[in-house]
């Protein structure tokens, strides 16, 4: 490997380290937010887990959906709590309570030093709700729902930067799902409306729900058709999973989605040249994670409970290592992909896991995005690899070194994020850092495990990073061990 300092792919937008909490299973209720909760402060929040989310430095979270948003009432979560009713929330068959509703939301996102992604309903509702709603949340005062929000308790505009227009809006199980065209039209007429509301607003536009959906990607290009001058970014979600047990080919997925950004860049790229614009799309990709190991458990939910626990998947370390590995990936589109979301954050497909009345803890999931959030801050660099590559079912000429680095100025340190994908072998990184002069190891930290299958638990850790990787810097190389199957982080500086 070469990194140069020249090489520069872009300066990373933190909020690509951004997550999710959508109003399903235990995210909030349980998750965030239980009043009765012996370490719940004045509001409800959970202390213990507030700790976990503040050490991951989230940058940005989004909300309240997901799915859910698309059958949501937002004017059902404000107010004087014994008034606020109870739904049948239709995405996920349960009932939805609104004890926690937007400014709630927005309450625990400065308890824990995050800023607020806010998703407006394009499903059942549409551009007056979404402009109530933001002037609800934007506007300082002197009309109908400013004023709602001061006699709710909140002088101050929460000041909400970033809005998504609507969610997965091509997909059949989404209520009010609707055609590319169906879904430009209103989701440019809604971003034309909240724009005069808030000029100072960046939108989302919905993209496609994943690679394997029949109308990808000329969802995208039909949609942004309509929306292109009216929003800023584009959203691409997706989930992988190991179904079929086959790892090699499952740690290759970083690979789709390596394709899948290089094809929502391209379109986008398209509709800007189609139009003569000088305005280029960026891309957020507000869902993605690992999510299958619940799935079957799932469908023995019984409908319309409380907050039930509802796409609990508990990650085994090969899922930490495809996590690392599209966590490298986003870096490597840093120049475009400007925000993304872990999806996501507490109980529901997440990092962080709680027992209602009981602790928190994290899964093996929890460190590769930890490890990137607090360390991938700077440069991205684009690192010239050469590696011996193997072919699985799926994927050919797969590298089993898979890796970014990203340099931060400021502190004059590199980080090399780094994965073997090896099932079998160790591997030798020798890494050329000769426009790094005076630069040495900092630190080594490894996630390695033996066994892929490894989970962790409320009763403990088989799954957590130590920092006796083996690297050093001799002549101009970095070079370093990468056990079989392992995530590496190598930080590198001027030490005196
Ligand atoms: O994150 C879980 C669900 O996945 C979201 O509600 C939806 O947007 C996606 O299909």
């Amino acid at each position: 490997m070469t990194l140069e300092n020249d090489f520069a792919i872009s300066e990373i937008d933190s909020r690509i380290y951004g997550s999710f909490i959508e109003h399903l299973g235990r995210a909030v209720y349980g998750g965030i937010y239980e009043p009765d909760h012996p370490e719940a402060d004045e509001n409800g929040f959970r202390k213990d887990v507030s700790r976990l989310i503040t050490d991951l430095q989230v940058p940005i979270v989004r909300y309240p959906g997901g799915n859910f948003v698309s059958g949501y009432n937002w004017e059902d979560g404000v107010g004087p709590r014994e008034n606020r009713p109870r739904r049948l929330e239709l995405a996920w068959r349960t009932i939805e309570t609104n004890q926690f509703g937007t400014n709630e939301f927005v309450d625990w996102a400065r308890s824990v030093g995050t800023k607020v992604m806010m998703a407006v309903n394009l499903g059942t509702r549409g551009i007056d709700e979404a402009r109530n709603l933001l002037e609800y949340c934007n506007h300082p005062g002197g009309t109908y729902w400013s004023d709602l929000r001061k006699q709710h308790g909140y002088a101050q505009p929460h000041a909400i930067k970033t809005w998504c227009l609507g969610n997965e809006m091509d997909g059949p199980w989404q209520i009010g799902h609707k055609t590319a065209d169906e879904y430009g039209r209103l989701a440019l007429e809604t971003a034309k409306v909240m724009k005069w509301v808030d000029p100072t607003i960046e939108l989302v536009s919905c993209g496609s729900s994943n690679t394997a959906m029949a109308t990808f990607p000329q969802y995208e290009a039909t949609s942004l058709e309509h929306t292109y001058d009216a929003v800023d970014y584009v959203s691409l979600h997706q989930y992988y999973g190991n179904r079929s047990g086959d790892t090699a080919n499952y740690l290759a997925y970083s690979m789709d989605l390596d394709h899948f950004i290089k094809t929502i860049k391209s379109t986008c790229d398209y509709i800007k040249a189609k139009k003569r614009s000088k305005k280029t799309i960026n891309l957020s990709f507000d869902e993605w994670n690992v999510w299958f190991h619940s799935n079957e458990s799932d469908k023995q939910i019984e409908p319309w409970s409380i907050a039930p626990p509802q796409l609990e998947d508990i990650y085994t370390f090969e899922d930490a290592l495809l996590v690392g590995s599209m966590l490298i990936t986003l870096l490597k589109h840093a120049d475009r992909v400007k925000i993304a979301c872990l999806a996501q954050l507490v109980n529901v497909i997440a990092p962080i896991m709680t027992v209602n009345g009981g602790g928190s803890w994290k899964q093996c999931i929890y460190y590769p995005y930890l490890h990137a959030s607090i360390y991938g801050r700077g440069i991205a660099l684009q690192p010239v690899i050469i590696s011996d590559k193997y072919d699985s079912k799926d994927f050919s000429d797969v590298p089993y070194l898979d890796s970014v680095a990203v340099y931060n100025n400021e502190k004059e340190v590199v980080t090399v994020f780094a994965i073997n994908r090896s099932l079998e072998e160790s591997l030798l990184l020798e890494c050329d850092i000769r426009s790094f002069p005076g630069y040495s190891v900092i630190e080594h930290i490894v996630l390695e495990n033996e066994n892929l299958k490894a989970v962790n638990s409320i009763d403990g850790e088989n799954v957590k990073p130590h920092n006796n990787g083996q690297s050093a810097v001799k002549d101009g190389v970095l070079e370093a061990i990468l056990p079989k199957h392992s995530w590496h982080v190598i930080r590198l500086g001027k030490q005196l």
